[in-house]
């Protein structure tokens, strides 16, 4: 199955949860998704969506200081934020494998921190813009992720 990127612009924070709304109904046991993008850029918006379409009633907040907050939604939800994460290996302390490959979804911000141990198939989002106006950038890397990223196109 050949991979796949769809380009969303958003020109709010509530069109981006919305957005990330859309994406977690999508969602289905076992996918990643590496959100990428400069500080400010949206992936903590983003990932307040995404948890809203997966039916968390938490409040969602960047876990700056854990690295990974556990939610139930109508999946469990792994959000991990990994921009105090010095080395890739730190992870492995976490156990990061059960959050990785298990039957939840992992939303996980400045994933780039995670080098190679994020796996092989993912729905990457890259966020760009500046102001009110976002670029999304949204690819799938495997037949999982292709899956997502195809009922996001439709
Ligand atoms: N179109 C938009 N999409 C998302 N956020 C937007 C948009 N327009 C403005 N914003 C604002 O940009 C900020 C995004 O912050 P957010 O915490 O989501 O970014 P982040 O990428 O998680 O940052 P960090 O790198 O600190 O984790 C918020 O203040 C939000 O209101
Ligand atoms: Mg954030």
């Amino acid at each position: 199955m050949s991979d796949k990127t769809i380009t969303i612009q958003t020109s709010s924070a509530e069109e981006t949860q919305a957005l990330g709304e859309r994406i977690g109904r999508a969602l289905e046991p076992g996918v990643v998704i590496a959100l990428t993008g400069g500080l400010g850029a949206g992936k903590t918006t983003l990932t307040k969506g995404i948890a809203r379409g997966l039916e968390v009633a938490d409040i969602i907040h960047s876990p700056t200081f854990t690295l990974i907050h556990e939610h139930e939604g109508r999946l469990p939800v792994y959000h991990f934020d990994l921009y105090r994460l010095d080395t890739p290996e730190q992870l492995d302390d976490l156990g990061h494998e059960d959050y990785f490959y298990g039957g939840g979804v992992a939303v996980i911000e400045w994933a780039e921190r995670a080098g190679d141990l994020l796996p092989p198939d993912r729905v990457d989002i890259h966020i760009t813009g500046e102001d009110d106006l976002r670029t999304l950038e949204i690819s799938s890397t495997g037949p999982v992720s292709a899956r997502i990223v195809e009922r996001l196109a439709r």
